[in-house]
């Protein structure tokens, strides 16, 4: 179980985030995503809510956001861009790993800039890949992190695969898993 940080500590970050949304815009690494209209997508420790806008531009008002975040003042920022930009599409979920959603449910997750802080990092893959449809897409960037450990910490459980190296972000694919033999521990072989 992890803490929720402090509010001075969330409202520094939130306001550090402005410039660089600001240098950086969210879209230019929202296009490594190649989300559609229509695609349901969780942002996985949404912050301040950086992306939520834009995601809701890509998927258009058939489509569904879903913003987590263990902190209650990213749920309170979140719901605050949904109502100012009038997104009925958009929802929050107040988890540290859990997300309630169905199975198979999502076609993209953004997992940016938390991995590092989860203490439970094996479960929340699992439920990322729990909530994954069998061709979603994991988005995973972290700068506290580098590429051999993002790599063999996100592939190590075989729940997912790199399928791209972007500029600014790793795409990995859910790996679909079938059982062969119910009586092993060592059933679960991935359908490639
Ligand atoms: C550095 S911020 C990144 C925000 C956003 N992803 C971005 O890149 O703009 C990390 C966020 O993860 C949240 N967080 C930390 N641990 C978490 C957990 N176990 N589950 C969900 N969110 C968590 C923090 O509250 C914080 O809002």
């Amino acid at each position: 179980m992890d803490r929720v940080g402090s509010n001075l500590g969330f409202r520094f970050m939130a306001f550090g985030y402005k410039f660089r949304d600001l240098f950086r815009p969210r879209m230019v690494i929202l296009k490594e995503v190649e989300i559609k209209p229509r695609d349901h997508v969780l942002d996985y420790g949404c912050g301040p809510g950086s992306y939520i806008s834009r995601l809701a531009e890509l998927v258009g008002k058939d489509g569904k956001i879903y913003g987590l975040d263990i902190h209650p003042l990213a749920i309170q920022s979140v719901l605050r861009i949904a109502s100012t930009k009038q997104l009925a599409n958009v929802e929050t979920i107040c988890s540290d790993c859990k997300t309630g959603l169905p199975d198979n449910s999502l076609d993209a997750v953004l997992l940016y800039d938390v991995f590092h802080k989860l203490s439970e990092q094996d479960a929340v893959l699992e439920e990322l890949h729990r909530v994954l449809k069998p061709n979603g897409v994991l988005s995973f960037c972290d700068h506290h992190m580098g590429e051999d450990e993002i790599v063999s910490k996100v592939t190590k459980s075989g729940l997912f695969r790199l399928s791209r190296k972007g500029k600014r972000t790793y795409s990995f694919l859910k790996e679909t898993l079938s059982i062969i033999n119910p009586s092993s521990p060592r059933s679960l072989q991935s359908q490639r």
